[in-house]
C-alpha cells in the first residue's frame, strides 16, 4: 500500500498538462487545453484538461481523473504500476510498504482487506469440495475459468469464517456483509454451502459476493447487502475479467446472470458483465461506455426480458453520447445466454450480437405495440409517448434518426414532430451523466469547497439533508479534506482519495462545471456565505414541513412541548423571511 501523503507528493510534482500532451497532443482552449478525447472517438474536442486543478474531464464521454488514472486508462495500467512510471518520470522513488495502516482511511481499506481474504478463503474452500466442484463440472465451467472468476464455495455451517480471521467478531466482517448478528446477538456467517461468485470493482477487489444454491433452495442467489464498498446500480460483474476482450471487441455485452458470464466467457466470449439483478442504470452504461462504443444488452425473449430491455433503453437514452451505439438481442423463449451459448455454440451466439437489433428500432417497435397506426389517435399517441424518450436524448444524430422515423411512422412533419415533443437544438455533445435531480442547492456548495478546500471546516454538516446522495457526497467530501489536515489537499489529490467512492460521479459533475465555470477567487467567499445561507432557510423548510404533517395527522396536541417550541421558532424565521 502506498501511503497518501507520497501519492500528494508525487501529484504535486508531475504536471498533467505535460503528461497527456506526451500521449495526445493538447492545444490551449481558454484557461485549460483540449483535445479529440483518446477514450473515445469523436470529431470534435471535448477532452479538456486544467492546469490550474491537475486533472481531465471528457465532456463528451464522462473520462475524469488525475495523472494516474489517466495513465491508468490510456496504458490499462494498474493503480501501483501507474505510479511506478509516474515516479521514474520525476525522479521521485516510490516507498516502500511502511506506514500502511496510518495513512490510509482505516475504514474502506479495512473493508476492502476483510473482502480480500474472506474471497481467499471461500477460493482455497473450493479445492476440498467434492460437490462444489461437481456442480461446476456439472455446468460446465472449467478449472481455468473458475480461477479466472475466483469462484469459491462457502461450507456448511455457521461460523467457518472463523477460520480465516484471527477475530470473528471484528465489525468489519459484519459491516461488509459477510457476518450477521441475529437478535440475541449470535454471530454467524451470511453464506453458507454456497457456490461464491465474487464481485469485483474496475481495480479488480473484491466488493461483494453473489453465492448460489447448489440444490433446490432460496433464494437461488443470495447476494451481500450494500455496504460502503458495494453500490448495486453502480457495479457489474465480470468487469476486470472483461478488460482485453472489452478491448479487443469494443463492445460490452450486458446479460442477466453470474453464470451467463461465466458460460460465456468459458466459451471464448469474454466481452460480457452482468448487472447483480437490478435494472441496467445509467451509471452502469456510463462506465461501460467509456471503456467501448458499443453495448449490447442480451436479454431472454420473455416478457421480462423485454421490461428489462426498455428499463435498460430508458436509462441508456440520456447516457448515451454521440458516435456510440447501443444494441439489443432477445433470445428464444426459454434461453438464457449460458444455455443458448452451450447448445447453439459461440458463433451462433456471436452471429445474434453481430445482428442485433438498433435502439431505436427497438424504440419505434416497442412504442408500435400499443399505439393503434392505422387511427389518426393512435399516431398522435406514438409521438406523445416518444416525446419523453427524445427529450433525454443528448445526442442531435440519434435524435434526428429518431424524428424521422416518428415522422414516417406517423404521418406528420419532421417539424411538427419536434414541435410536439418540444424539442430544443442541442448546442453541443452533452456529458454523459447519471440522471439529474432537481436543481439543488448542494451542487454549488460543492463545486465551492472542491475549488477551496479550506472552506470545508466553516459548512455547517448539520443542516445538510439527511439521506440525499449529494447531501452525503458533501459530507464524505468535507470528512475527506479535514482528515487530510494542513494543508488542504489539491483537487487531484482528493480525486485520487474519492476514487472508488460511490458518489465519485457527483464530484466529478461538480469538478467538471468547475472546470467550464470556475468562480473567481475574490467572489468564493461571499458566494460561499450565501449557499450556507440558502442551505439553512431550505433546512427551516423542511423542518416546518415535517411538523407540519405531524399537525395535520395529529393536531396541535400531538407534538411534544419541543416540538412546539421549535415549530414556533421555525415560524418566527419565517415570518422574518417572506
Ligand atoms: P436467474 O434466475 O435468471 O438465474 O437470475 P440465472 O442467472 O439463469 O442463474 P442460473 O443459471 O440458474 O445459475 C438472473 C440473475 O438475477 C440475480 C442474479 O444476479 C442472477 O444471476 N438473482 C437471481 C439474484 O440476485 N437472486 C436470486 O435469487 C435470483
Ligand atoms: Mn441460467
Amino acid at each position: 500500500m502506498i501511503p497518501e501523503s507520497y501519492i500528494q507528493e508525487l501529484l504535486h510534482r508531475v504536471d498533467v498538462v505535460d503528461l497527456i500532451d506526451g500521449y495526445v497532443p493538447l492545444k490551449k482552449a481558454g484557461a485549460n487545453f483540449a483535445a479529440c478525447c483518446p477514450f473515445h472517438s469523436e470529431k470534435s474536442p471535448s477532452f479538456t484538461v486544467s492546469p490550474t486543478k491537475q486533472f481531465y474531464h471528457c465532456f463528451g464521454c464522462g473520462a475524469h481523473g488525475s495523472a494516474i488514472s489517466f495513465l491508468m486508462e490510456y496504458s490499462g495500467l494498474g493503480f501501483i504500476d501507474a505510479i511506478k512510471e509516474l515516479s521514474g518520470r520525476v525522479g521521485l522513488q516510490v516507498p516502500e510498504d511502511e506506514g500502511r495502516r496510518a495513512h490510509d482511511g482505516p475504514k474502506v481499506t479495512a473493508l476492502t482487506e476483510v473482502m480480500a481474504r474472506a474471497a481467499k478463503y471461500y477460493y482455497e474452500q473450493l479445492k476440498n469440495s467434492e460437490k462444489a466442484i461437481a456442480y461446476l463440472k456439472g455446468r460446465g465451467v472449467s478449472g481455468e475459468i473458475a480461477q479466472k472468476f475466483g469462484i469459491g464455495y462457502a461450507p456448511d455451517g455457521w461460523q467457518n469464517l472463523g477460520a480465516a480471521f484471527n477475530d470473528y467478531t471484528i465489525a468489519e466482517l459484519q459491516v461488509a456483509g459477510l457476518v450477521i448478528k441475529n437478535e440475541q446477538g449470535r454471530l454467524y456467517d451470511r453464506f453458507r454451502d454456497r457456490v461464491m461468485f465474487p464481485i469485483m470493482n474496475q481495480k479488480g477487489e473484491v466488493i461483494a459476493f453473489g453465492g448460489r444454491v447448489m440444490g433446490e433452495g432460496e433464494p437461488k442467489y443470495l447476494n451481500s447487502p450494500e455496504t460502503p464498498l458495494f453500490e448495486k446500480g453502480r457495479e457489474v460483474f465480470g468487469l476486470p475479467q472483461a478488460r482485453a476482450a472489452l478491448r479487443e471487441k469494443d463492445t460490452a455485452i450486458v446479460v442477466e446472470g453470474y453464470m451467463d458470464v461465466v458460460a460465456l466467457a468459458q466459451h471464448g466470449v469474454g466481452n460480457a458483465v452482468a448487472t447483480l439483478g437490478t435494472a441496467t442504470t445509467a451509471t452502469h452504461v456510463q462506465k461501460l461506455l467509456r471503456q467501448v462504443d458499443r453495448i449490447v444488452y442480451c436479454f431472454d425473449g420473455d416478457n421480462a426480458g423485454r421490461k428489462a430491455a426498455w428499463r435498460a433503453l430508458e436509462n441508456s437514452l440520456e447516457a448515451l453520447p454521440e458516435q456510440k451505439s447501443i444494441g439489443f438481442v432477445f433470445l428464444p423463449d426459454g434461453e438464457d445466454p449460458d444455455s443458448f451459448v452451450r447448445s447453439q455454440g459461440t458463433e451462433a451466439f456471436e452471429r445474434m450480437i453481430t445482428q442485433a437489433t438498433p435502439l431505436s428500432d427497438f424504440l419505434l417497435r416497442e412504442l408500435a405495440t400499443h399505439c393503434d397506426l392505422t387511427s389518426a389517435e393512435g399516431k398522435a399517441k406514438l409521438v406523445a409517448e416518444a416525446k419523453p424518450l427524445l427529450g433525454r436524448l443528448q445526442t442531435p444524430l440519434l435524435r434526428l434518426q429518431l424524428v424521422k422515423r416518428l415522422a414516417e411512422a406517423s404521418g406528420f412533419s419532421q417539424a411538427e414532430v419536434e414541435r410536439l415533443c418540444d424539442l430544443r437544438p442541442i448546442a453541443r455533445p452533452a456529458p454523459a451523466r447519471a440522471p439529474r435531480q432537481a436543481p439543488s442547492l448542494l451542487r454549488p456548495l460543492l463545486r465551492l469547497v472542491l475549488q477551496k478546500p479550506e472552506l470545508a471546516q466553516r459548512l455547517p454538516l448539520e443542516s445538510l439533508p439527511k439521506n440525499t446522495a449529494e447531501a452525503r457526497a458533501v459530507r464524505h467530501l468535507c470528512a475527506t479534506i479535514l482528515a487530510a489536515g494542513d494543508p488542504p489537499p489539491a483537487y487531484a489529490t482528493l480525486l485520487e482519495r474519492l476514487r472508488g467512492n460511490e458518489d465519485e460521479a457527483i464530484f466529478r459533475e461538480a469538478a467538471a462545471d468547475l472546470m467550464q465555470q470556475p468562480f473567481a477567487d475574490e467572489d468564493i467567499d461571499a458566494e460561499f456565505d450565501g449557499a450556507i445561507e440558502r442551505l439553512a432557510e431550505s433546512d427551516h423548510k423542511r423542518a416546518f414541513a415535517i411538523l407540519q404533517e405531524k399537525i395535520q395527522k395529529l393536531g396541535v396536541a400531538g407534538l411534544s412541548s419541543e416540538e412546539k417550541q421549535q415549530y414556533l421558532q421555525v415560524l418566527g424565521t419565517r415570518g422574518k423571511a417572506s
